[in-house]
């Protein structure tokens, strides 16, 4: 059985934060649309060019496009035996093509965190990022209320003396725009998901250590197995794969 996980929720919500750190604990790959798109965007891609002004006005890129490169980077050999999904499906159409894509695939469990709008206004505003590898500054251990003094996402950061910058789609107004397109167009399809016994909500008000504890709970819940076997189960699959 695959280790196959879905992450929703509003921007802000931790997505990213808890995909990253699921994914390197289990031993799958994360695969996040914003960032795939972020990279195509910092490296002036054709790609990047297309999706550049309609990410700054933090409205959706299209079905067709975003259904394509996740098609794609799932039938990869590294994702074939699991994945944590990050920022797909945001429409009804790309859930149903993510169903099409998993089909044979075993059970894709898909976990909501829930925060409050005005808690996710202020994480996102206060988000800094590398501005070379957009790496999160708050992924580094680093003193309360200072920034790292260095980013070390060493896989890709060549930056040397990191400049901290927000995100170009993180200014309160564009946040706003953000969140008004989730309630629309995002919200009603995670009614889609939660009739399934593989869906869970957790709350994702509370710290990031606790919110982690809450998703490897509801990850194992959904598969009806022990926490303590969630690891073994993603190696398995990685040895298979
Ligand atoms: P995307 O990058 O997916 O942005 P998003 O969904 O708006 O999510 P964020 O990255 O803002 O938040 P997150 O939930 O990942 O939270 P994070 O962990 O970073 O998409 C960007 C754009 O790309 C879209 O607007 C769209 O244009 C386009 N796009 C992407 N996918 C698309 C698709 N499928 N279809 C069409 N268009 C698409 O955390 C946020 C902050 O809070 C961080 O600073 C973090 O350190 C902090 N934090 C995290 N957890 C906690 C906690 N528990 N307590 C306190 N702070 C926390």
């Amino acid at each position: 059985m695959a280790l196959n996980l879905v992450m929703l929720g509003p921007p802000g919500a931790g997505k990213g934060t808890q995909a990253e750190r699921f994914a390197s604990e289990h031993g799958i790959p994360k695969v996040s649309t914003g960032d795939i798109l972020r990279e195509a965007v910092h490296d002036t891609t054709p790609l990047g060019e297309k999706v550049k002004a309609v990410m700054e006005r933090g409205e959706l890129v299209g079905d067709d496009l975003m259904i394509g490169i996740v098609r794609e980077r799932l039938t990869r050999p590294d994702a074939l035996g699991g994945f944590v999904l990050d920022g797909f499906p945001r429409t009804a159409a790309q859930a149903t093509a993510l169903d099409e894509i998993t089909a044979s695939r075993g059970p894709v469990i898909c976990i909501e965190i829930q925060v409050p709008d005005e808690e996710l206004v202020r994480r996102v505003r206060g988000r800094r990022v590398c501005d070379d590898c957009g790496a999160n500054a708050d992924a580094f251990e680093h003193l309360p209320g200072a920034l790292p003094p260095l980013c070390q996402n060493t896989d890709r950061c060549r930056s040397v003396g990191p400049k901290w910058v927000a995100r170009s789609d993180d200014s309160e107004l564009v946040v706003r725009e953000r969140l008004k397109v989730y309630w629309r167009d995002t919200r009603p399809m995670i009614e889609y998901y939660s009739a399934r016994p593989t869906f869970r909500a957790i709350d994702g008000k509370q710290p990031p250590e606790q919110v982690r504890e809450a998703l490897v709970a509801a990850v194992a819940s959904a598969l009806g197995k022990p926490a303590s076997q969630l690891r073994s189960l993603a190696k398995n699959v990685g040895l298979q794969a």
